[in-house]
């Protein structure tokens, strides 16, 4: 076989393929292989069956190397090829295949692959963690002189890159009421690309309208994005809204045990396929054992989710039982003031929930804190393991009691990420700390 070699000087020489408008030049410039991760023809979708169903086989080639029902583990930085007519292939876009590490791997496909179906997207991007996501993108959209709107209960690392980092590069940061649309269009002007919320949010647990958001955002053609960490694909389906980018720290529920971080982007292909490059460029990837853990924790998505979702609503309702509890924040509690917007849109609400201790200093409420025999103290959530914190000395600790109490967070105020543990004992195990 013979191959017609063009090179990025050669004008009229036909192009590598249909969608490498950046050409291959460099050793290792992103190659058109940097291509969206979700291919039906290979890795089934199993888009018309259950959640379940796509947690186990959506995104994976039925037939793996070797016949291995697992995905096999690959370690390469780089990937060879036989001859140079087969590296041409690649080059051409003719051969779907791996090149070099930091580009992607084939367990990143099947992972992205099964990500996309759980978020009935049309492609997924994962990073080296959720923060390393929101970076990747916003590097990608955003250029000097644009605007963003944030929601100001999102998850405050994000608000923090932009208004921070971002700011350097020429980029403003507008932070406005949660909910607040009136507040959101007055500060949408025309340099701004993108607007931003978490729904439910942290640790507040506040819904945001997804009709409401994604309305605001084609009305002045805006991107929007929705940082549905807490939700999940097995709550929410912010895609099925409209909304153009959904971001998930896969670090949690995802993940869902403790052991692994990593971040996703799902949305169109369109719209994903610039940020797909810019991550060849910044090398947010994940190696192939995280890859590994990730895959496997999916398969049980839906049966833990069903877990969580469960301890959760009933361990809120009986903290809100509890004498010496003032405030319980929690989506499914009729008590909480979005609770309707929470209803009508989520499948289940989750297993985080923030409540207050009645009457107590940052020193009493500690002691429920300590008291705890089955959650362990630390940040995160979305695990299997229940955590417990006391955000004043967690992830505030640094803020100054004015910053504190702009963000909402009261001294007397526990988070709690419920894991599958038995609902029961859950319940008495926050009993005897409250009693205690
Ligand atoms: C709601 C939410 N979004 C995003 C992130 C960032 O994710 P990661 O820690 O994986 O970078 C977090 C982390 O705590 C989070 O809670």
């Amino acid at each position: 076989m013979t191959t017609k070699i063009t090179t990025n000087r050669d004008a009229d020489q036909p192009s590598r393929n249909s969608n490498s408008s950046d050409a291959h030049c460099g050793d290792d410039a992103p190659p058109p292989g940097s291509q969206a991760s979700v291919d039906p023809a290979l890795r089934p979708t199993f888009a018309d069956r259950g959640l379940s169903t796509q947690c186990v086989h959506s995104g994976e080639l039925r037939q793996k190397p070797e016949g291995s029902i697992t995905q096999p583990i690959f370690t390469a930085s780089t990937y060879t090829f036989a001859s140079t007519d087969d590296l041409l292939r690649f080059v051409h876009g003719e051969d779907q295949r791996e090149e070099y590490g930091r580009y992607g791997s084939p367990n990143e496909k099947s992972v992205e692959a099964k990500l996309a179906a759980l978020d009935n997207a049309e492609d997924a991007i994962l990073y080296s963690s959720g923060m390393a996501a929101i970076v990747g993108l916003l590097m990608t959209k955003l250029n000097s002189g644009d605007e963003i709107v944030f929601f100001d209960q999102c998850y405050h690392r994000s608000r923090e890159f932009c208004a921070k980092t971002m700011s350097r590069f020429g980029v403003v940061t507008h932070q406005v009421p949660t909910g607040d649309f009136g507040a959101m269009e007055a500060a949408i002007n025309d340099r701004t690309k993108i607007i931003v919320s978490e729904s439910p949010t942290n640790p507040h647990l506040t819904s945001v309208d997804l009709e409401k958001f994604v309305a605001v955002g084609k009305a002045n053609e805006v991107e929007t994005l929705i940082d549905a960490t807490l939700a999940t694909p097995y709550n929410l389906r912010p895609i099925d809204y409209g909304v153009d980018y959904v971001w998930h720290s896969a670090t949690k529920y995802l993940g869902g045990h403790n052991d692994l971080l990593a971040g996703t982007i799902a949305g169109s292909r369109e719209l994903l396929d610039p940020v797909r490059k810019m991550r060849g460029v910044l090398g947010s990837i994940n190696s192939g054992h995280n890859l590994y853990l990730l895959e496997r924790g999916l398969k049980t998505f839906e049966l833990r989710m069903q877990r969580h979702n469960q301890n959760g609503m009933a361990v809120a309702e009986f903290l809100e039982s509890h004498d010496r509890v003032e405030r319980v924040y929690y989506p499914g509690l009729k008590s909480h003031p979005s609770h309707s917007i929470a209803a009508a849109q989520m499948r289940g609400f989750g297993g985080l929930i923030t409540f207050t201790v009645k009457g107590a200093d940052w020193k009493e409420t500690s002691r429920v804190v300590d008291a705890a025999k089955i959650a362990r103290i630390a940040p995160s959530l979305g695990g299997v393991e229940s955590l417990i914190e006391q955000p004043l000395v967690m992830s505030y600790y640094n803020c100054t009691p004015e910053e504190r109490q702009r963000f909402g967070i009261a001294d007397n105020m526990i988070r709690l990420s419920c894991g599958i543990e038995d609902t029961a004992d859950l319940i008495s195990d926050l009993k005897q700390a409250l009693d205690a």
